[in-house]
């Protein structure tokens, strides 16, 4: 269980190298995909974004997905400048222009645009959002369950820098990430203010203790599509689910853990802070979840 790995890790595809990107309303090469040095997302982190996956000529989710990122430039002050349907647009153009069907990845990406001085004020950002999508050839490959490692770096209350916002700037979550990297994980496993497990830098978290599946409150972190999911199809199949404060005690004793997210749908946690969580693989409840949320793939992108 040495081998660096990363929970958006995805199998070598080299039709990537060709790929074409959505730039402000164009579709251009990817070499020639560029935006200012005086960007606002470049300069400041300043923006918003969503990562959606493709399954069998559908977005997943969509709705969702639009739902919180329109949320989330309202709660920047950003207008993207398009509508739901214009942004949704877009991406079936992206889409189209690459060719694409299924096991596609998007990032989509509008930040408040080019500024005219290189200085943080918002209003130096007139010439309105930037908006582009990449979309990669992605099927997730991970050879082993992901190991994570605590860090000294918490998720920050809701009135600094909301981690419900899924904005450009993630540095909070990269310093985080490094941590636990230079601690010899894959990825961090960060507590709330008040030192409950909360998620980590990237997706969100979940362990399972006798037959129970236990996920934070859902304060301090990304509020999660995939989370969702999970706990709607736990209370569909009849799977006890608590969004709960529990700490590392109870995580470290944990029978299973595994994260959620967009990407990689449910990941299997084989170690925590050098502590094997159950059997060190992907225990049976994990299994259970990944073949509901399978299932509901495929009803949702018939
Ligand atoms: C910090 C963080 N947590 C969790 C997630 C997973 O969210 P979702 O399931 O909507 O992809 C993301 C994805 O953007 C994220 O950035």
């Amino acid at each position: 269980m040495t081998k660096k790995m990363s929970t958006h890790q995805a199998e070598e595809d080299r039709r990537n190298d060709e790929i074409l990107i959505y730039l402000n309303g164009k579709i251009v090469p990817k070499a020639e995909a560029k935006v200012s040095v005086y960007d606002s997302g470049f300069m400041l982190g300043d923006g918003v974004w969503e990562g959606l996956r493709l399954y069998n000529g559908t977005w997943a989710f969509m709705d969702e997905h639009l739902d919180r990122l329109f949320e989330a430039a309202k709660a920047i002050d950003l207008d993207i400048g398009l509508d739901r349907e214009g942004v949704e647009n877009a991406l079936l153009e992206t889409q189209t222009a690459n060719g694409m069907t299924t096991d596609a990845h998007a990032r989509l990406m509008v930040t408040r645009g080019v500024k005219t001085r290189p200085f943080q004020h918002p209003s130096l950002s007139q010439q309105g959002p930037t908006m582009t999508i990449i979309m990669e050839h992605s099927r997730p490959n991970l050879p082993r369950p992901i190991k994570l490692a605590t860090v000294p770096h918490i998720r920050g209350l809701p009135m600094s820098q909301d981690p419900k916002l899924n904005s450009h700037s993630k540095l909070n979550c990269i310093i985080a990430c490094i941590a636990a990297e230079k601690a010899g994980a894959d990825e961090a496993l960060m507590l709330d203010v008040n030192g409950f497990v909360n998620t980590t830098n990237a997706c969100n978290f979940f362990i399972v203790r006798k037959g129970e599946v236990w996920t934070s409150t859902g304060d301090y972190c990304m509020n999660g599509i995939t989370r969702q999911k999970v706990i709607d199809l736990c209370r569909e199949n009849g799977i006890p689910v608590y969004e709960r404060n529990y700490s590392l005690v109870d995580t470290y004793g944990a029978d299973e853990a595994f994260l959620t997210g967009t990407f990689g749908a449910q990941t299997p946690v084989g170690e925590i802070d050098g502590r094997q969580i159950g059997s060190g693989q992907m225990g049976p409840m994990t299994e259970r979840i990944r073949s509901l949320y399978k299932n509901l793939i495929e009803k949702e992108c018939a």
